[in-house]
């Protein structure tokens, strides 16, 4: 085989697998769909924040190579899919992408080749969707022919103190033997890989993961309309109920959830859920919650003006921070676009700042975006904190001539605000 390792799927996912891959020692081929992609990181440069085009370069360095044409597949003793596993418009878990590029890899099975799938997805996915398609596709049979493995990736984009090597990795295979394949592949990867019982057991413990913290965020930001309600200052409450040394884990509310993961993966639950009779009933309302709060963030802004005598209607908005995450470059599912789309419905004149961001666009307008954090703020008449990137100043903030509505919590000042 020329290849040791053949990501699929070079994303927020693919793209570090690949990087640790390399690091070492692996040779390392990578796979995408995207002609954009494929071009940047064989000309250095990065497209994921935890990936410099440094790193990118010392990838292409020990030998790595980006392509568009499948055929690599063919040459790659283990296969790690990484593609998209997101919704459809209608908000449906939508497997295409993996369907996809599991066929593509089905197409060039070679015997012994590992297998491995990262992609999230519902229990069963493993077992029920991939297997059928890679036998089907190559006439191979599984434990017999090659190895077929799901261990669900946990990044932590932006998170300098857990990276993919000191997380712990949960593995599993569809037979005893395809787990000891993938055991023995994450290990070059990984300090610490831990064993799940079968592939269903290993897709359910990453949907968990993420629900709870869904579930938790729906609780927490729950919590803050009914003190909102009852003038009770939920940031104290929650300063509080932090110093329990046990048994409690804080979570921040918010404008809502963001990101490819946390508002993504419990749909993925309930679906399955459904399908098979079963009533989630947390997660619908985990959901419902998570839904009104870009509205009250609004309702609140409006609330704001309403002291001043103004309207929100022709009044000058300015929103800091469009990402999903703090100090991170990624906007899918960021609550900001609900925020900003019901602003300008109700007549503001919205911008944004966002050092991360270069455009940002809410239904078919690109916002106005501002880049002199000063001069944006003095233009204000209002201002939403969304995102506490570490250069929001809190005593710039604190001094500003507009109200400052703050989602996260984190300032304190005449003007401001907190949810
Ligand atoms: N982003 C995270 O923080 C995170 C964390 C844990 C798990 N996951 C899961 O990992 C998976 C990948 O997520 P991501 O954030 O890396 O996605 P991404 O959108 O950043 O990257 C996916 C890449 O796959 C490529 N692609 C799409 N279809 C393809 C195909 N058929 N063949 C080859 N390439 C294809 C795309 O062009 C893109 O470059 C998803 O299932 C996601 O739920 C993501």
């Amino acid at each position: 085989m020329t290849y040791d390792l053949a990501v699929v799927g070079l994303g927020y996912i693919g793209l570090p697998l690949a990087q640790r891959a390399c690091a070492v020692g692996l040779s390392v081929v990578g796979c995408d769909t995207s002609g954009r992609v494929v071009a940047g990181l064989n000309a250095g440069r990065s497209h994921v924040d935890d990936v410099s085009d440094a790193d990118v370069s010392a990838m292409r360095e020990a030998g790595f190579l980006a392509t568009r044409d499948p055929a690599v597949l063919a040459d790659s003793a283990t296969v790690v899919v990484c593609v998209p596993t997101g919704l459809t418009p209608a908000g449906d878990p939508d497997l295409e992408s993996l369907r996809a590029a599991v066929r593509a890899v089905a197409a060039r099975l070679r015997p012994g080749t590992l297998v491995v799938v990262e992609s999230t997805s519902h229990p069963g996915t493993t077992e029920e969707v991939v297997r059928p398609l890679l036998e089907e596709g190559s006439g191979l049979r599984v434990g017999d022919d090659f190895h077929l493995a799901y261990s669900p990736e946990r990044i932590d984009p932006g998170n300098p103190s857990f990276t993919m090597r000191n997380t712990p990795r949960v593995v599993s295979g569809c037979t005893p033997l395809c787990a000891k394949y993938a055991v023995a592949f994450y290990s070059k990867l990984v300090e610490t890989v831990v064993v799940a019982r079968g592939t269903r057991e290993a897709e359910m413990a990453k949907l968990l993961e993420n629900t709870y913290r869904y579930v938790n965020i729906a609780l927490v930001d729950e919590v803050a309309l009914f003190c909102d309600r009852m003038g009770i200052d939920i940031w104290d409450v929650l300063h509080c109920a932090a110093t329990k040394p046990f048994g409690f884990a804080a979570f921040s509310p918010g404008a809502g959830v963001g990101g490819h993961c946390i508002p993504v993966d419990p749909r993925y639950l309930a679906v399955k859920a459904e399908s098979e009779g079963f009533s989630f009933r947390i997660l619908s309302a985990a959901r419902e919650v998570l839904g009104r709060m870009p509205g009250h963030v609004v309702e609140r802004a409006a609330g704001l003006l309403e002291e001043q005598g103004r309207s929100l209607n022709g009044a000058r908005v300015l929103l800091l921070g469009v990402t999903y995450k703090p100090d991170i470059a990624d906007t899918r599912e960021s609550p900001a676009y609900a925020v900003a789309a019901r602003l300008r419905a109700r007549g503001a004149d919205v911008a944004y700042h966002d050092p991360y961001v270069s455009e940002f666009t809410v239904g078919t307008a690109p916002l106005r975006r501002r880049e002199d954090l000063a001069g944006a703020l003095a233009d204000a008449d209002l201002t939403v904190l969304l995102q506490d990137h570490s250069c929001y100043d809190s005593a710039l903030l604190a001094r500003t001539r507009c109200p400052v509505l703050d989602t996260r919590g984190r300032t304190a000042g005449a003007r401001v605000t907190l949810l």
